[in-house]
């Protein structure tokens, strides 16, 4: 009798852990390197507030702005590993994981952030999403945040010149690298972490990032002058891990889906204007010189960036950077 009290109290006591661990949310991990006030802190934010709404006591999304999970250097790695869900690396930290993505980073190819749209939501632009699939990497969204602009410590920026033998941090992207040398400066690899204080120590004389970026990071206090370039995209792919995503229960998968969908229309409307809230913010602190260009001026940048295309031409596809020039209208 006794022992069948025992073996009838384990049973229960079994029972109800296995009913606490059906019970508990899973835990979706969204890690980036960005503060929250721009346009992917937002959207991540966005996301965990419609993936807790739509999906109760089923899943809980911890979010980690300010690569305070992971950083640059990290995150591909551990979204392969399993360690988080999602990140949402820019377009230019792709560079091991295909080639294509290098498209975006080409110089003075998209007219505006409404023609990165047009291509990103086309054919080839979606097709994109799942091209490192057999990297273990599957795309759920593209997010917006804008057009780069260059900054120097240096009072003269208006032409091309201005940057020769200067020292510029780039993401870790070989076309990036590339458009620097084209302008006889030298760029040196860096994650967006390192950068504040590679600006204020020196160790760097530049940079190029968009106007949310360069106060949220508070780049335009260690910085003397900032051109209004608009010559290269900063977006973002959101990625997951692809055998995590296909082995979702259906439910979960298509509530995360749906707040991705909801996160990401959040995330690019605000994108524009956080960008230009930030860019007002940053003239008026007065610290950094905000240094206007001519139509000629950008036309001496785009000529001397132009060597770019070339080079990466038959590793990006014609075909991709034809229809990514159609999408200027
Ligand atoms: C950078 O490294 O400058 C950017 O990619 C940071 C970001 O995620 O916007």
């Amino acid at each position: 009798m006794k022992m069948i009290r025992a073996v009838f109290a384990g049973a229960l006591a079994l029972s109800f852990s296995a009913g606490a661990q059906a019970q508990a949310p899973m835990v979706v991990k969204f890690s980036h390197v960005v503060a929250e006030a721009t346009p992917k802190g937002q959207g991540a934010l966005k996301f965990k507030e419609v993936a807790e709404r739509l999906l109760p006591g089923k899943v809980q999304v911890q979010v980690f702005p300010s690569s305070q999970l992971f950083g640059d250097a990290k995150e591909l790695e551990a979204v392969l590993l399993g360690d988080v869900q999602f990140i949402a690396p820019s377009l230019s930290k792709f560079d091991r994981y295909t080639k294509k993505l290098q498209v975006f980073d080409l110089p003075f190819l998209f007219d505006d952030i409404a023609a990165v749209d047009r291509f990103q939501q086309g054919p080839e632009g979606k097709a994109l999403l799942g091209s490192m699939k057999n990297r273990g990497l599957q795309g759920v969204a593209y997010w917006h945040n804008g057009t780069k602009q260059l900054s120097t410590n240096r009072e003269r920026l208006a032409r091309p010149d201005d940057v020769k033998g200067l020292k510029f941090r780039i993401q870790a992207s070989d076309v990036l690298e590339a458009q620097f040398r084209a302008m006889n400066a030298n760029p040196q690899k860096m994650a967006f972490s390192e950068v504040y204080q590679a600006l204020q120590t020196g160790v760097v004389d530049g940079q190029e990032n968009t106007w949310s970026n360069i106060f949220s990071q508070k780049f335009h206090e260690v910085q003397k002058t900032i051109a209004r370039t608009d010559h290269g995209v900063l977006d973002y792919m959101v990625v997951t891990n692809a055998k995590w995503w296909d082995g979702l229960p259906p439910d979960i998968r298509k509530g995360l889906q749906q707040a991705m969908d909801e996160a990401t229309a959040h995330a690019n409307r605000l994108a524009e204007e956080l960008n230009q809230r930030d860019r007002k913010r940053i003239e008026e602190a007065g610290k950094a010189k905000v240094q206007l260009l001519t139509k000629e001026d950008v036309a001496v940048w785009r000529k001397a960036m132009e060597p770019v295309w070339k080079k990466f031409e038959a590793d990006i596809g014609t075909d991709l950077i034809q229809a990514a020039l159609k999408s200027n209208r």
